[in-house]
């Protein structure tokens, strides 16, 4: 089984040697610039490591969790626009729109998400199209209660966006796992359930690393929630009690994985690096 280094490996590399549409040859430098330059790739990494874990080859598995990480580029992309966040730094590099122009950024990203589909319609089973579809449009969903919401949210809305805005894909990266892996219906309920708390994890970190971190670290700019008046984790529950909540969902993260009936060791790391991670 590959280490999570590996799996991490084989996607930046995978997502190098992607071809784009012809079409779209004088967006190429937008849409490499976008993809290629740094990123953690969780999301191809959470797929890989699922699908291992039940059995697949990596390379059935890399188309899907290239279309992954193309779909979360291109929410990152439009994320950090000034109609919605106005966001200057990403992944340690001036945002797609201040290197092209909002015009070049927005198509970039219509660019990345029509080529995540081409992808996924590489696969017999319609599996991976449908979770790409239905994680893309919860991740829409959330963006919107994301710039709609304001300061009027409690706990339950809260955590609700953070499962649309970001769980949805991570969950998608687990759906696809098992679409490829063929998984018969009943044993995917276990699975599902830890994706959908990892989503949540994922969320509550970087909620947590926006009041806490530096623009060094994370590549993003530091404090943009708290000034744009976002209803985060720490905004709601304040630093320590966000932490907890934090320590919490890792638990049941953990206590998802557990119930599982495979080598899930990889997938505990992934989680590991998800709770401690300062990027
Ligand atoms: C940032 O995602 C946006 C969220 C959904 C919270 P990542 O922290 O995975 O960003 P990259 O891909 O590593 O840049
Ligand atoms: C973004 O949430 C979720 C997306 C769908 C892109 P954030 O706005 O908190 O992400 P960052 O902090 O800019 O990466
Ligand atoms: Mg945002
Ligand atoms: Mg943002
Ligand atoms: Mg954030």
């Amino acid at each position: 089984m590959r280490t999570l280094e590996e799996h991490r490996e084989l996607a930046e590399q995978a997502l190098a040697g992607l071809p784009f549409a012809e079409e779209l040859s004088g967006l190429e430098e937008a849409l490499r610039y976008s993809l290629l330059g740094g990123g953690k790739r969780v999301r191809p990494v959470l797929c890989l490591a699922t699908g291992e874990a039940l059995g697949c080859e990596a390379e059935e598995l890399l188309p899907a969790a290239c279309a992954l990480e193309l779909v979360h580029t291109f929410s990152l992309v439009h994320d950090d626009l000034p109609a919605l966040d106005d966001d200057v730094l990403r992944r340690g590099q001036p945002s797609a729109h201040v290197r092209f122009g909002e015009g070049i950024a927005v198509l970039a990203g219509d660019a990345l998400l029509a080529e995540a589909f081409r992808l996924a319609l590489g696969y017999s089973d319609p599996g991976v199209a449908r979770a790409l579809a239905d994680a893309t449009l919860g991740m829409i969903g959330g963006q919107y209660l994301d710039v709609t919401a304001e300061g009027e949210l409690g706990a339950e809305a809260l955590q609700r966006l953070h499962a649309l805005k970001t769980g949805r894909l991570l969950a998608a990266c687990v759906e696809s796992a098992l679409a490829v892996a063929e998984l018969p219906e009943e044993p995917r309920g276990p699975w599902r359930s830890f994706g959908r708390e990892l989503g949540l994890l994922f969320q509550i970190v970087d909620d947590l690393l926006d009041a806490t971190g530096t623009a060094e670290e994370l590549g993003k700019t530091p404090g943009k929630d708290e000034a744009a008046g976002k209803v985060t984790y720490v905004s709601l529950h304040g630093l320590d009690r966000a932490r907890e909540l934090a320590e919490d969902t890792r638990g049941r993260v953990l206590e998802r994985l557990e119930a599982l009936s495979a080598d899930t060791s990889v997938l505990e790391d992934l989680v590991a690096t998800i709770r401690e991670r300062r990027a």
